[in-house]
């Protein structure tokens, strides 16, 4: 297929521009947009042929489910049928932004979305393309990272169209993605708010919110989130995350021109190419799946990236980390 390309200002969308994505969706087609934590693959919830075409365009296992996109909380009843008290007060302290909601399904929400669970995942993004396009097309857009199933997320149109030309209806220029990272998942269907996904909002954040918050997901024995089981974030050169940087010794093999290190700004490191992670874990997560898609076009064969502090947004970084080095921590 012939993918369209569209651009808008990041800051202030352009309407007309949006309106023909937003139409591309109502008629089941697919658009790649933007949002604050990465580029997501979009279709209209409610058209299931559209929703199976996102699977077969990102080459994803259909066991695991998708987020849905909203404009407004108060969609949110358009998906859900039990919502409590403490996901409105998540809603009220968190979106529009990085955190995504599991709840309860409505019936009617299809099952491709959701693949086959009782539980659909909601969030509402503060980019403003990605809030104009769902409120234009009227409807939830259920939508994935805008990667190839196992590449880290794309956080740039440029890597999204490197994925996806060719194998989407149309893809929207609107600017690098802020966050960098996908939203935190919490299950909000029991007693307890469990993140099954770490993000920008960490679980201190929804505990302040919601009294208390446990890990669950890949950190506890039964995966809940069901996407957690797949290799994810792999680019094709050799990953390790790299414990304290400043006692790290580059191994003697290391060849110049086929190793790179990610490392914060103060930490330079000599002799191989050095990808800077920024001053700060804010700067690590807005850059981590850039640079690791750059080792790839640099022809890189090994990277040695720093694991930052399992603390606020570092968690996150981590938990990429760690999946894209197939758990190696030197
Ligand atoms: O930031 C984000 O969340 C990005 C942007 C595009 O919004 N989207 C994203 O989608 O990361 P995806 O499909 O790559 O990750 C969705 C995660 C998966 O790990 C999936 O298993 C989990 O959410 N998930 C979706 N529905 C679920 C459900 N009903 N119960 C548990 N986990 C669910
Ligand atoms: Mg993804």
């Amino acid at each position: 297929m012939d993918t369209v390309f569209l651009r808008v200002t990041p800051s202030d969308p352009e309407k007309d521009v949006i309106k023909k994505a937003a139409d591309c969706i109502k008629s089941g087609g697919l658009v790649i947009f933007p949002t604050e934590t990465v580029y997501g693959l979009g279709a209209d919830v409610f058209n299931p042929e559209a929703v199976k075409n996102i699977y077969k365009a990102k080459g994803r296992p259909s066991d695991n489910p998708l987020i849905a996109h909203i404009a407004e909380p108060s969609w949110v009843e358009r998906l859900a049928r039990e919502v409590p008290d403490g996901a409105y007060k998540l809603m009220d302290a968190f979106w529009g932004g990085p955190l995504t909601i599991i709840l309860k399904k409505r019936e009617g929400v299809p099952d491709a979305v959701t693949a086959g669970l009782d539980t659909v995942a909601i969030r509402m993004p503060s980019n403003s393309t990605a809030n104009l396009l769902i409120r234009m097309a009227d409807t939830p857009i259920a939508a994935p990272s805008a990667n190839l199933s196992g590449s880290p997320s794309p956080t740039t149109f440029m890597h999204a169209k490197s994925d996806m030309d060719g194998r989407v209806d149309m893809i929207i220029d609107g600017g690098n993605a802020d966050i960098g990272v996908e939203s935190t998942v919490v299950d909000m269907t029991g007693q307890t708010p469990v993140i099954l996904r770490p993000g920008a909002v960490t679980r201190e954040d929804v505990a302040s919110v919601c009294g208390d918050c446990i890990y669950g997901g890949e950190y506890s024995d039964a995966p809940k989130c069901p996407g957690m089981k797949y290799t994810h974030y792999s680019p094709k050169a050799n990953v390790f995350a790299v414990k304290d940087f400043e006692n790290f010794a580059l191994p003697e093999s290391a060849e110049a021109g086929r190793t790179a290190v990610i490392n914060y700004d103060m930490y330079k490191t000599d002799g191989v190419l050095f990808y800077s992670a920024g001053n700060d874990d804010f700067d690590y997560a807005a850059r981590l799946f850039y640079l690791l898609r750059k080792a790839d076009e640099d022809k890189i064969d090994t990277v040695y990236a720093a694991l930052p502090k399992d603390e606020g947004i570092g968690t996150a970084i981590r938990n990429r980390l760690l999946k894209s080095a197939g758990g190696k921590v030197i």
